[in-house]
């Protein structure tokens, strides 16, 4: 073979082709905006503004922002892909990473991006369209910087700077146009109708992701609005709450750098109203969303993962761990371009699992305490909970007055018959399916009750059994309303109480 030294081949990637590769590399609508939105905080900007339109069809979204705007060589240079190396020092409130974000975030949703930015009063406006750039063979990078005159056929663009940044010295706008990440195959009104969810989905994405911006512990709020409408903090671990129980926080260093973790466990579902419940519970569930909720500068990168430390249980389904690490650490977290996924470095997970080991305990608490209150509100409980070493059985009581009466007053055969009956009832509860019931939905669990007339005949037998009469005292009514089943209808027991003329 004939090796030639020294040959070096232009072999600049295809615009085209890369570009429309770039677009598939997994943003959703919601992770591209928060990209976006990424930027605007960065820029310092203190008020944002989405707007978004339908368009007939032609829908369009822009982003406007009061932050610190770029001159004319800054936004041509912001427009390049890789404006800024990943390697690159970069200041500590910056959530930007590899230089790539404001291209590929709005790439993955439209087909063109436009810039405009206002820096000391002069505004400059670029653009980069995918049709243009496929349309062109000549394989170059060739970004269109905007004149005054050109800006101003801008229909949407003219109207957002003329809303938002005709008084203002510097702001700047990203505006979509040519979205494309529609199904074109449904009508257009299920087309309609989908980006609106879309649309709507981000704002609730936008609301967790940037809560800490939105209703921060201190200093000044960031104001977000969607079409004119603000955005709400949505605190995933409700930590405002009465009964949110905050564990101990912890610290612990990495290359020199702080790592602070604060556990939580959310309120348990009779605490807090059904709809509270749901909310917090999130569309995936509680189950799911268990877990460590990682913030880079306060911004959430990745939510509801354990790591694979340990299995999302039942048990620890209310646990949510928040982490809070510097955007110095990136490179060990190998946070990904969309921001939306980071793992963590090995010396950190074992201080992580040490954590996780010690809140364990507590999620599972929250459970155990309330079985202990239950236990202690009902003196004759029907069902009677025994520890033997570390087994827990459920059995029903062999004391209750109404088993007693039953054993007491048949034969020894029919006894024996009873006995085995309320062993093979013990024994054949489906514990599997009852659990998984009460994990998912604890509110629909309904135990099967008696009704009046049913409950009537059973008050009857106590009535004789105990000697109830008008002359009982307080004290014999109130502990037969510890008695099962009478404890859980309390209220019918008295009506039938009181009919009977033993209750006034
Ligand atoms: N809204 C904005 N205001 C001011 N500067 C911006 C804005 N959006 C982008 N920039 C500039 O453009 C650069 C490139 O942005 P981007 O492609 O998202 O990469 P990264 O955020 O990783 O640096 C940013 O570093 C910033 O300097
Ligand atoms: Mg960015």
């Amino acid at each position: 073979m004939n090796y030639k030294t020294d040959e070096f081949i232009d072999l600049s990637p295809s615009p085209a082709s890369l570009m429309e590769s770039l677009r598939d590399i997994g943003y959703s609508m919601q992770t591209a905006v928060a990209d976006i939105l990424d930027n605007s905080i960065t820029a310092k900007a203190s008020e944002i503004n989405m707007r978004f339109s339908w368009n007939s069809g032609e829908p369009w979204l822009g982003i406007i922002d009061n932050g610190h705007g770029m001159s004319r060589e800054e936004l041509v240079a912001a427009m390049r892909f890789g404006s800024l190396s990943p390697l690159a020092d970069r200041a500590a409130d910056d959530l930007g990473r590899f230089g790539l974000g404001m291209k590929t975030a709005s790439f993955s949703q439209c087909r063109h991006l436009t810039v405009f930015s206002k820096k000391a009063g002069v505004a400059t406006c670029c653009e980069w369209d995918l049709d243009i750039i496929s349309s062109n063979d000549n394989s170059k990078w060739l970004l269109h910087v905007l004149s005054e005159e050109e800006c101003s056929k801008k229909k949407h663009l003219l109207e957002l700077s003329d809303t938002y940044l005709e008084q203002a010295k510097s702001g700047t706008i990203v505006l979509w146009e040519k979205i494309d990440r529609i199904d074109r195959l449904v009508s257009t009104s299920q087309q309609e109708a989908s980006l609106n969810s879309l649309i709507a989905d981000t704002r609730h994405h936008l609301e967790l992701v940037f809560h800490r911006y939105l209703a921060p512990d201190t200093g000044k709020k960031l104001k977000i609005f969607l079409n004119g409408n603000q955005l709400e903090a949505f605190d995933p671990f409700n930590s405002k709450h009465m009964t949110t129980i905050e564990l101990p926080h912890e610290c612990f260093e990495c290359d020199g750098q702080k790592i602070s973790v604060q556990p939580f466990v959310l309120p348990h579902h009779n605490k807090i109203g059904k709809e509270q419940y749901q909310l917090y519970a999130g569309k995936e569930g509680y189950v799911q969303n268990q877990g460590f909720y990682v913030y880079r500068n306060k911004r959430l990168i990745i939510k509801g993962t354990w790591f694979r430390l340990i299995k999302k249980a039942e048990l620890t389904k209310l646990v949510r761990v928040r982490v809070d690490i510097p955007n110095t650490l990136d490179h060990l977290w190998k946070i990904d371009v969309k921001k939306s996924n980071a793992s963590p470095p090995e010396s950190i997970r074992t201080e992580l699992k040490r954590i996780i080991s010690k809140i364990e305990c507590s999620g599972k608490r929250v459970y155990e305490q309330r079985g202990q209150r239950l236990k202690s509100a009902i003196k004759t409980p029907a069902w009677e909970r025994r520890a033997a070493g570390d087994q827990v059985f459920y059995e029903i009581n062999r004391k209750h007055p109404l088993v007693k009466q039953l054993v007491d007053n048949v034969g020894s055969e029919q006894a024996i018959m009873f006995s085995n009956l309320l062993k093979m009832f013990e024994g054949s509860f489906p514990v599997d399916l009852f659990f998984s019931d009460f994990a998912s939905a604890p509110e629909k669990l309904q135990r099967p009750g008696f009704d009046e007339e049913q409950l009537g005949r059973v008050l009857e037998d106590y009535i004789e059994f105990w000697g109830l009469d008008e002359e009982s005292t307080k004290e014999q009514i109130s502990e037969l309303l510890q008695v099962d089943p009478f404890s859980l209808n309390q209220g019918a027991t008295l009506k039938l109480l009181s009919q009977k003329g033993i209750v006034q």
